[in-house]
């Protein structure tokens, strides 16, 4: 199947590692040039130069971060320039809260939530011009079920999914699409579950366990969800919310 990526451009926020940069990797190995962001200037000049070497489109890198409303909206204009458009808008970063203090609660407004309502204000007239926007989040199973931990991490991406809709449902007649793609847990090398395995072996099998399939998921399994979703193939779908989660979350929707 032909996902009709090729030319096009993709804006990634939290793209240096994980989820973002298995996303990147895909979208740009299908054609894409891509813009990304992330705190560490390293992470992004490490990351700018691996898609360098699968892609002959261009790939721009920027070191923000998305606590930062003016340097956000910045970023998205400067991608814009760079990409010459916007066709997917992709918001990945997470303020990853899980303490459920006050200075967490405040980083998953502005990371999960603040960051991707600036980025698309900003991304808007980019996306009005194309002939196959989307804007996709990565949210989490952890908008569904109680994962062991009163945070703001759940709610932040709960709120993620009511906003998806809104875009969805005014965006529409512009021919923008919007949805929230929610992984389960996710293992990577280097990545929070791989953190896990290695200090807390016996939990982390409890976790595969109880996944029917009987294994984490992987970053590229997700990326390819994304990518499909985003992408001018996954046309019908739209204000939707699609679990990656191997079956983990143990419930009908
Ligand atoms: N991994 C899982 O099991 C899992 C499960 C469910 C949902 N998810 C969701 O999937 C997404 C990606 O998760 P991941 O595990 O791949 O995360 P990750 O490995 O920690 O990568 C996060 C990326 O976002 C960047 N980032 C984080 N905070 C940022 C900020 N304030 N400003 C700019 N960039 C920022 C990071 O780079 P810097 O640190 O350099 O900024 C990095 O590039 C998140 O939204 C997460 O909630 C993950």
């Amino acid at each position: 199947m032909d996902l009709g990526l090729a030319g096009r451009k993709a804006i990634i926020l939290g793209g240096s590692r994980g989820i973002g940069l298995y996303t990147a990797r895909m979208l740009a190995s299908e054609g894409c040039s891509i813009a990304l962001c992330a705190r560490q200037a390293e992470g992004v000049q490490q990351a700018v130069e691996q898609l360098r070497s699968v892609t002959s489109q261009t790939v721009f890198g920027s070191a923000v971060d998305l606590m930062d409303g003016p340097a956000t909206c910045s970023f998205v204009s400067e991608a814009a320039g760079a990409l010459d458009g916007i066709d997917l808008l992709i918001h990945n970063a997470s303020g990853f809260d899980a303490s459920g203090d006050e200075e967490g609660w405040a980083r998953s407004f502005q990371v999960d939530m603040m960051a991707g309502v600036r980025a698309v204000e900003t991304a808007l007239p980019w996306l009005r011009a194309s002939d196959a926007a989307s804007i996709t989040f990565i949210g989490s199973m952890a908008s569904k079920f109680y994962f062991g931990r009163r945070s703001s991490y759940g709610p932040a991406k709960a709120a993620m999914r009511a906003y998806a809709n809104e875009l969805a449902q005014s965006l529409g007649k512009d021919g923008i699409r919007a949805n929230v793609v929610s992984p389960g847990a996710v293992h990577f090398p280097g990545g929070s579950w791989d953190k896990v395995r290695e200090a807390q072996p016996d939990f982390y099998r409890k976790v595969e366990q109880r996944i029917p399939l009987g294994r984490l998921g992987t970053a590229d399994e997700i990326a390819r969800v994304i990518a499909f979703v985003a992408s001018p193939a996954g046309i019908w779908i739209n204000a939707a919310h699609i679990a990656a989660d191997g079956g983990q979350v143990a419930a009908v929707d």
